[in-house]
C-alpha cells in the first residue's frame, strides 16, 4: 500500500508529543503506573459560563451550516479581543475562524507555498509547524535559536538567512515548547529586518498570549510593527487561554488577499467551523476573563515547582520559561551515560525512553521540537503531580552511571 501514498507526506511524523501519549498509555493499559506530560493541553475545565453559552447556541437553533469564514458574533468577538488586548482593528473580511488554530496556520501555508518556498522555523519550535509545511509541498528551514540567548532569534540571523525563496517567518510568542518571550523592541528589532524584504511574510502565532509570566506585557507583532501590517498574519484562538483545546476554535487575522485565499483552502477541507462551539468561543472572547488570569496564576506557580526542582537535579538545566505551560530542559550532561542495565544513552529520545520505562513519565524529546539534547515537559497539571513527577525524575537521573 505504502507505494500508493503520496512522496510528499513520507517526511511526515504523527506528532511527538501524541506518540509519546499514546504509549503511555498503553504503559498505562498493562498495568503500570504513568505520569503523562507529553500533551500539551490544559487541564482546567472550560469555564461554565461558555458551556451555558454553547447549549444555548444549540437549543436556539444554531445548529445549521455556519457561514465559510466564520459567524458574524464569533468575528465581532474577535475584533473586540484585538481592540481590547492588543489596540488591533480589523474589518471582519481580514478575519478567519478555523477549527482551531492548527488549521489557521495550514489554510496560510496552503494558500501561499510553491514547492520551492522556504518558510523559516526558529528552533526550538511547535513540531507541526515543519510537518504541514512538508504536507503542503513547501521548504522548511531550522534556525537555531540557543538556550543562551533565551531560545530567541536574533536580528542578524534572520537577515544572514533570507534568501529569494524566503516566503514565511514563523514567530512564536510565548512559545512551545521554551517557554520564551519576545519584548516589544526584539519584536521591532526582527520587523526592521523584514521591512527591507518585501517578498516575506509574517506568521505571529500567538495561541499562548495570555499564559505569560513575571508581569511582563504581551505585544503583539502586528501592534508592534505596523508598516508591516500588509504581511503580517496573527493566529491566535481560545484552546489555551480558555482551556477550550476539544472545541476547536482558532482564528487569523491579516490581509484581505491573504484571508481570503485561505478561506477558500478552508472551503474545500472542512467548511466553517462547528457553528456550536463557534458561540462559545464568542462567549470566551466577549464574557468575563477572570478565569484567564486565574488559569495564568496556577500555570506560573506550576512553572516554579518545576524549575526550582529541576535544576536542583545534577545533570538537567531549565532556563525560567517566561510564558505557555511546559518546561524545556536541557540534558546535555547526561548524553553519553548508561543506565542501570547497561543501555547507553547517546541522544535525547533515549533519555525519554529512559524516563518513561524508568520513572513512569512521559515527556517528549528535543529532537521533536528541532533541537537536542533537550526534552520536554508540560507542566500543565496539578502540583500534587508535578511534585511527584519531579523526584521520579531524580531518583531515575541519580541511577544513571556517568
Ligand atoms: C505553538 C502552537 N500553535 C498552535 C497550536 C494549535 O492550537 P489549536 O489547538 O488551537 O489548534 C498549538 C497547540 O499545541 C501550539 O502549541
Amino acid at each position: 500500500m505504502s507505494e500508493l501514498l503520496a512522496s510528499r507526506l513520507a517526511p511526515v511524523k504523527p506528532s511527538a508529543s501524541a506518540w509519546v501519549s499514546q504509549a503511555a498509555r498503553k504503559l498505562r493499559q498493562e498495568g503500570k503506573d504513568i505520569i503523562d506530560l507529553g500533551l500539551g493541553e490544559p487541564d482546567f475545565a472550560t469555564p461554565a459560563h461558555i458551556i451555558d453559552a454553547a447549549h444555548k447556541a444549540a437549543l436556539d437553533g444554531q445548529t445549521k451550516y455556519p457561514p465559510n469564514d466564520g459567524t458574524a458574533e464569533l468575528k465581532r468577538a474577535v475584533q473586540t479581543k484585538f481592540k481590547r488586548d492588543n489596540n488591533l482593528d480589523f474589518s471582519a473580511n481580514e478575519i478567519l475562524i478555523s477549527n482551531g488554530a492548527k488549521q489557521v496556520i495550514f489554510n496560510a501555508l496552503m494558500a501561499t507555498l510553491e514547492p520551492q518556498s522556504q518558510v523559516l522555523l526558529c528552533a526550538p519550535y511547535f513540531g507541526q509547524y515543519q510537518d504541514m509545511v512538508a504536507v503542503v509541498g513547501g521548504q522548511s528551514l531550522s534556525l537555531r535559536c540557543e538556550k543562551e540567548n533565551d531560545f530567541l532569534l536574533s536580528p542578524k540571523a534572520l537577515e544572514d538567512v533570507i534568501n529569494a525563496d524566503t516566503k514565511w517567518l514563523i514567530l512564536n510568542s510565548p512559545s512551545n515548547p521554551a517557554g520564551a518571550t519576545y519584548s516589544k523592541q526584539q519584536l521591532q528589532a526582527l520587523g526592521r529586518v523584514l521591512e527591507k524584504h518585501r517578498h516575506v511574510l509574517v506568521m505571529a502565532d500567538e495561541i499562548y498570549e495570555h499564559i505569560l509570566f513575571d508581569d511582563q506585557e504581551f505585544t503583539s507583532f502586528a501592534s508592534a510593527n505596523p508598516q508591516l501590517r500588509e504581511r503580517t498574519l496573527v493566529v491566535n484562538g481560545v484552546s489555551k487561554a480558555y482551556a477550550m483545546t476539544g472545541w476547536r476554535i482558532g482564528f487569523g487575522a491579516g490581509p484581505a488577499a491573504l484571508i481570503g485565499a485561505m478561506n477558500t483552502v478552508q472551503s474545500q477541507i472542512s467548511s466553517g467551523a462547528c457553528s456550536i462551539a463557534q458561540a462559545a468561543a464568542a462567549e470566551a472572547l466577549s464574557g468575563p476573563q477572570d478565569c484567564v488570569k486565574d488559569f495564568c496564576r496556577a500555570f506560573q506557580s506550576r512553572r516554579d515547582l518545576v524549575v526550582e526542582a529541576i535544576n536542583a537535579i545534577p545533570g538537567l538545566e531549565l532556563k525560567t520559561p517566561r510564558g505557555a505551560f511546559y518546561a524545556f530542559v536541557a540534558c546535555d550532561d547526561l548524553i553519553g551515560s548508561y543506565t542501570p542495565d547497561g543501555q547507553h544513552i547517546s541522544n535525547d529520545i533515549q533519555f525519554t525512553e529512559y524516563l518513561l520505562n524508568e520513572a513512569g513519565i512521559a515527556a517528549v524529546p528535543g529532537s521533536a521540537y528541532g533541537i537536542s539534547p533537550f526534552f520536554r515537559l508540560s507542566t500543565a497539571t496539578s502540583e500534587t503531580v508535578l511534585t511527584t513527577a519531579m523526584a521520579r525524575i531524580e531518583a531515575a537521573v541519580a541511577k544513571l552511571k556517568r
